[in-house]
């Protein structure tokens, strides 16, 4: 029974999959999930546009609805490892699950456009997997078309995001003129052919640097004198490979290759599962919980309301954390503090959702939430009783005036407003002194204002006006020389309260905050995913 355990634990792997739309998260994810034989082929998912999300969006009541707001998990088994991803939506559905769901993750794979470099999705994601010092692994990727140098490239993930990076292949030409990759650990050369999806793989050719002749005949002089430059160039300038580094989210190793074109994909995923390591102990309130040895314990980071709107359910997904899940035991619900049995577990695996009856540490599972649980809950083993440090609240980066337009629905207003807050799909704050019946709401996306919109109408049946607002970023008042009213602030700077009473800051950029700091001695602003 043991060694079944710690055999099924040490096999996980749970990483996400982040980058800016159009990098080509989605074609990575279904290259991996073909090479694990999830799914039979990969152009026919991407070729046609009614298909087009086929794979990994899950939530098709919402999609239909126009108003998708979820991030899709899914299992499957590559060699002998069994594999979570956690996929992140793009920017039209981009909200604050999106950074909850990396807190499931142990590692991420950050998806790189070699055309473009770091965009500004990318650079959420990427501070988010930095807070928890996650190994990042990133991939270059649309080699086979016109991109920026290499070493530019690098240079900009060194000194935008402060890691080291280690390119482990090293990418020859690009474009019309793309040739492959140099392997810098196996020394040998991938040879680029455009294979255009499918199952072929392109076998490596063992090759040195220095058998000029066979290099020459692989990939011309040219290429080859440009390539030797090139490595000896990273060999003595770019950092030394540290695996200690790479799964302390230090150091990235970098990966070129060509999604699309299913090149340097299932050499990526090889290396990647092999540095990444299993789920590691994670920190609770009474100390780390180790996956192997602890039993049962798992936390809840996101919930799913209303999948199926005429029962008003939801969903909570929770990330097992420790030990085994079985769907008859009864656990512990912490902040309840009642025993509970998990109703409805189920996972998804690759494109549907299944019923499961066990899951192992690493695992993401989803059952039906009575509307019990909260955002950061844990779930836990009746004899070993845990709490997790919860998860950050992300600082949304716009900002509307909601208004109710019939004073006779109040009570119905602030019930929909403060339930769908509770849910953590947007933020409220009031603005002191005024009632409830106008709330300053925050949102990571736009697409929430939506959301909320509509399920404020179809759910609550109340109607609201929605005014934008031009501030874009929050701060806590954690020291004030001052009531926060008599601060001396940009006339644009609105001082508002959360749901528990701390006053906040909201400025329409940068500008104003210096603004503050530098009209009130002894003024103090925290950010928020700080904590
Ligand atoms: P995303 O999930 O990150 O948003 O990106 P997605 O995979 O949907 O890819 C975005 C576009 O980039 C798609 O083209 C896709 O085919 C293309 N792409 C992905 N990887 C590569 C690559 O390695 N090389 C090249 N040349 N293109 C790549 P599209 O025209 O938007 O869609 P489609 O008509 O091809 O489906």
């Amino acid at each position: 029974m043991a060694i079944t355990l710690e055999k099924e634990i040490e096999r996980r792997r749970t990483f996400a999959i982040i980058s800016h739309p159009d990098a080509g998260k989605t074609t990575l994810t279904e290259k991996f999930l073909l090479y694990g034989g999830a799914i039979q082929s990969a152009g026919a998912v991407k070729g046609k546009a009614s298909d087009r999300h086929a794979v990994s969006d899950w939530m098709d009541l919402e999609k239909q609805r126009g108003i998708s707001i979820t991030s899709s998990v899914m299992q499957f088994e590559y060699d002998g490892y069994c594999i979570n991803i956690l996929d992140t939506p793009g920017h039209q559905d981009f909200s604050e699950d999106t950074y909850r769901t990396l807190m499931a993750a142990d590692s991420a794979v950050m998806v790189i456009d070699a055309a473009k470099g770091i965009e500004p999705q990318t650079r959420k994601l990427f501070r988010v997997c930095a807070m928890r010092d996650i190994p990042i692994f990133t991939f270059i990727n649309k080699m086979d078309r016109e991109a920026r140098d290499p070493f530019d490239l690098l240079d900009e993930l060194e000194h935008e995001f402060g890691i080291g990076t280690y390119p482990v292949n090293w990418p020859i030409g690009c474009g019309v003129n793309f040739h492959g990759v140099y392997d810098r650990e196996k020394r040998e050369i991938l040879a680029f052919a455009d294979a255009h999806s499918g199952r072929s793989r392109i076998e490596g050719t063992r090759c040195d640097l220095a058998e000029t002749e066979k290099m020459d005949s692989l990939i011309g002089e040219y290429r080859r004198r440009e390539l030797c430059e090139q490595v000896e160039l990273l060999d003595a300038a770019s950092f030394e490979f540290d695996l200690e580094k790479v799964r302390h989210g230090k150091l990235s190793p970098v990966f070129f290759g060509s999604a699309l074109n299913n090149f340097g994909v299932e050499p990526f995923l090889k290396s990647f599962l092999a540095m990444t390591t299993p789920p590691l102990a994670r920190q609770t309130v009474e100390g780390e919980v180790d996956p192997l040895r602890d039993p049962f314990s798992a936390f809840v980071f996101k919930i799913q309301a209303n999948m199926n709107k005429a029962h008003r359910d939801r969903i909570a997904f929770m990330r097992i954390c420790s030990g085994r899940f079985d769907r008859e035991e009864e656990y512990f619900h912490v902040q309840a503090g009642k025993s509970i049995r998990l109703s409805r577990p189920q996972q998804m695996m690759a494109k549907e959702r299944a019923g499961i009856d066990t899951a192992y540490a690493g695992d993401i599972i989803g059952v039906f939430d009575p509307g019990i649980f909260s955002i950061g809950d844990t779930v836990c083993d009746s004899r070993h009783r845990v709490r997790f440090e919860g998860i950050p609240t992300f600082a949304p980066e716009h900002f509307a005036m909601i208004e109710q337009v019939d004073s006779m629905k109040r009570k119905q207003f602030a019930k929909g407003m403060s339930e769908i807050a509770e849910e953590g799909a947007i933020q409220i704050f009031f603005e002191p002194g005024a009632g409830m019946e106008r709330v300053v709401v925050g949102v990571v996306g736009v697409l929430q204002f939506e959301v909320l919109e509509y399920r404020m109408e179809n759910e609550y049946g109340v109607k609201m006006r929605r005014s934008a607002m031009p501030h874009e970023k929050i701060r806590y008042l954690d020291a004030s020389p001052v009531p926060a009213g008599k601060l001396k602030l940009t006339s644009d700077t609105r001082w508002v309260q959360d749901v528990r009473g701390r006053d906040l800051l909201i400025f329409t950029g940068d500008w104003s905050i210096n603004f503050a700091l530098q009209n009130n001695e002894g003024l103090e602003l925290r950010e928020f995913e700080k904590r």
